[in-house]
């Protein structure tokens, strides 16, 4: 399973990436609305300038027409551009019209295994189902995951699984064990993967050992 961050401040890309961990970045309306003093646009190029792998980013538009225009002017900035389109009807046909065109999509806002196996029969490249969301209505989120990995392992489906709205370690090792290809990641998680107290304990002793020889 690969990582990628989910964010749009250049600050956490940049440390993140510093680890040679990060395979790509996502970013959403909310999280581009966080970032002040700089346009979409210059922000994804800087983004794709530093991060060579997968960049989503989101369209506004509701409607089939609006996501393709978006989308097209979007997918210009870099050729690492993924457009990210949320899971209706009208974002399938977007990204029915990408896939044909040779533009990567993530559909974003997926919630069921059926969505998934429509998504994926649109020809998106990504499908993005949101574990926290889901276990914050007292679903499981995991549990979708292994039924679209199982789903799209069946019938032989390409497109990858992107665990998405990860909220705590156990999402990520959860996720890689069910089949997930990628897990976005806040840098806040992705830091926590780093620690357990017996490492700590142990490098303290290593040096200890080594200052007292
Ligand atoms: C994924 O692509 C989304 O940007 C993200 O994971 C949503 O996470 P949240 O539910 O924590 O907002």
């Amino acid at each position: 399973m690969k990582f990628f961050i989910d964010t749009a401040n250049m600050d956490e890309i940049r440390e993140a990436f510093e680890w040679g961990i990060v395979s790509g970045v996502t970013t959403n309306p909310s999280l581009v609305a966080k970032e002040k003093g700089v346009t979409f646009e210059d922000r994804l190029k800087e983004i794709t300038e530093l991060v060579p792998g997968s960049v989503s980013a989101e369209v506004i538009a509701t409607d089939a027409e609006g996501m393709i225009k978006e989308g097209r002017e979007l997918a210009k900035i870099a050729p690492n551009i993924t457009i990210k389109l949320p899971m209706t009807p009208d974002g399938l046909t977007a990204a029915s019209t990408f896939s044909k065109e040779g533009i990567k999509t993530n559909v974003t806002l997926i919630f069921s295994a059926n969505q998934a196996l429509l998504a994926a029969r649109a020809g998106a490249t990504y499908v993005s189902p949101f574990l926290g969301r889901l276990d914050d209505i007292g679903h499981d989120g995991l549990e979708l995951v292994s039924k679209i990995a199982e789903i799209f392992a069946i019938h032989g489906l390409e497109t990858e699984i992107i665990a998405a709205s990860t909220r705590h370690p156990q999402h990520i090792t959860e996720a890689a064990l069910r089949g997930a290809h990628i897990a976005t990641v806040p840098l806040k998680v992705l830091k926590q993967l780093f620690n357990h107290p017996l490492t700590d304990k142990g490098i303290e002793a290593f040096l200890n050992d080594w200052n007292n020889r």
